[in-house]
């Protein structure tokens, strides 16, 4: 791997020779028996996720595309190698679990085959795709992969989005990715805050899908756990965004005609439904009633990273951002407000995550935000605490958003993101 020219200063050169070197640590590669297949891809953290995971991948993709485009392209490849007959792409592939099998008894994962979980993680995949062909994956990989991409997001809208207003839903907690947040804890009947509480709650969720076979018609109507959440559908819209360009640039005007109407019916959905004008934050919407969670966490913020949000809502998101009291630490940026009762932020219990702490993904899709909204000072203030964090503790799963410890797996991949916040700064 050669360091690209996209780092200029000295900073983004020193971490891209750290990132670089996380990622050759990090790196699977080999060949599949159970599907014949060959893989190349980073996986999330040597120790605790030696698997592929859906979101981190697209994180992955991008931090490679400054490293070494041809291994960007080869990390979505892996990704979509295994796509479903209908479109469906799995949160985790087990590419080789058969070196793993005593740390698969510590998942609660439900399968769709052997191989593969059958629930989704946010979409990342879109934006990555765009980012891999622009930084050097060229006309191969769009040719390539565009094609498999809008199957997957054209899965999600045929069978996702059941009320047909633009958002997609999830049907289980660590759907979103940010699996242990109290946003969903009223929700999941979760009283005291434990893993084993956590546990039983998903276990729940889980029974009932399989009593209906975990057909997804037979899961809306039963309604276990549906939500429209704020962060996955912020970045479905930014993934409809990237494909209506990918479309246009592939030739085809009619496909980008399309996303470009779909990323308009779900970033127009998220004001509309999600938005709370009181409280000047955006809320999940659960269950048939569409409820409202209003429990302020990161993913209340995430609608900043649509450079379309209006810009009296994106000063309302920003001035949550910059209050002491709820999301401007030391460390910047809390995964859950500081003044919620349920704040966290260091470790949590045995390995309840997103309570508290600080990730580098959804800081990536703030300073992105605060960027697009026109505060360019804050969106660099928040580039160089991140960056401080990775240099003074490493590449860690999260961080102490006071303190700056980091805790959580060591060697975490989607870490090294901060990589293209520190290019392009
Ligand atoms: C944790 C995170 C999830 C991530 C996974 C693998 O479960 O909550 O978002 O995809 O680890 O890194």
């Amino acid at each position: 791997m050669s360091t690209g020219s996209t780092l200029k200063s000295g900073r983004a050169r020193a971490m891209g020779d750290r990132v670089q070197a996380l990622c050759e640590r990090n790196r699977q590669a080999g060949h599949a028996a159970w599907c014949g297949l060959d893989y190349d891809f980073v996986s999330p953290s040597g120790g605790t996720y030696p698997f592929q995971w859906f979101w981190d991948s697209g994180f992955h993709a991008i931090t490679l595309s400054h490293l070494d485009p041809a291994r960007a392209v080869a990390e979505l490849r892996s990704l979509l190698a295994n796509q479903q007959p209908d479109g469906f792409v799995a949160h985790v592939t087990f590419w080789q679990r058969e070196r793993y099998q005593a740390l698969l008894a510590t998942y609660s994962i439900a399968y769709r085959t052997p191989y593969l979980s059958d629930c989704i993680q946010p979409p990342v995949l879109g934006e990555s795709l765009e980012q891999v062909v622009r930084r050097g994956g060229g006309e191969q990989a769009l040719h390539e992969l565009l094609p498999k991409t809008r199957r997957f997001f054209d899965w999600l809208d045929r069978v996702r989005d059941p009320d047909r207003d633009g958002l997609v839903a999830t049907l289980q907690p660590d759907e979103s990715g940010l699996d242990h947040t109290p946003k969903y804890q009223e929700y999941l009947g979760v009283t005291r805050v434990l893993d084993a509480e956590f546990t039983a709650a998903w276990e729940r969720v889980a029974a009932a899908w399989r009593a209906v076979g975990r057909d997804p018609a037979r899961m809306f109507a039963r309604a276990a756990f549906v939500v429209e959440d704020v962060l996955v559908n912020t970045i479905y819209a930014l993934g409809e965004q990237a494909l209506a360009r990918l479309c246009a640039e592939a030739g085809d005007a009619a496909g980008a005609a399309e996303f470009v109407t779909r990323a308009e019916r779900t970033r127009r959905a998220l004001v509309e439904k999600c938005y709370d004008r009181q409280a000047g934050l955006f809320f999940d919407l659960a269950g048939h009633q569409e409820q409202m969670l209003r429990v302020n966490t990161v993913s209340s913020l995430m609608p900043l990273a649509l450079p379309e949000l209006p810009a009296e809502i994106a000063a309302r998101l920003i001035a949550h951002l910059e209050d002491p009291e709820e999301y401007a630490a030391p460390y910047p940026v809390p995964s859950v407000a500081m003044n919620e009762p349920s704040y966290t932020p260091g470790v949590c219990g045995e390995r309840m995550v997103w309570r508290g702490p600080t990730w580098m993904n959804t800081n990536w899709y703030l300073w992105r935000g605060l960027r697009a909204h026109g505060r360019p000072d804050l969106a660099e203030r928040l580039v160089d605490r991140s960056a401080s964090l990775v240099e003074g503790q490493g590449f860690r799963e999260y961080y102490n958003p006071s303190s700056g410890e980091g805790h959580g797996a060591h060697d975490f991949s989607w870490t090294g993101i901060v990589l293209d916040m520190l290019a392009q700064d």
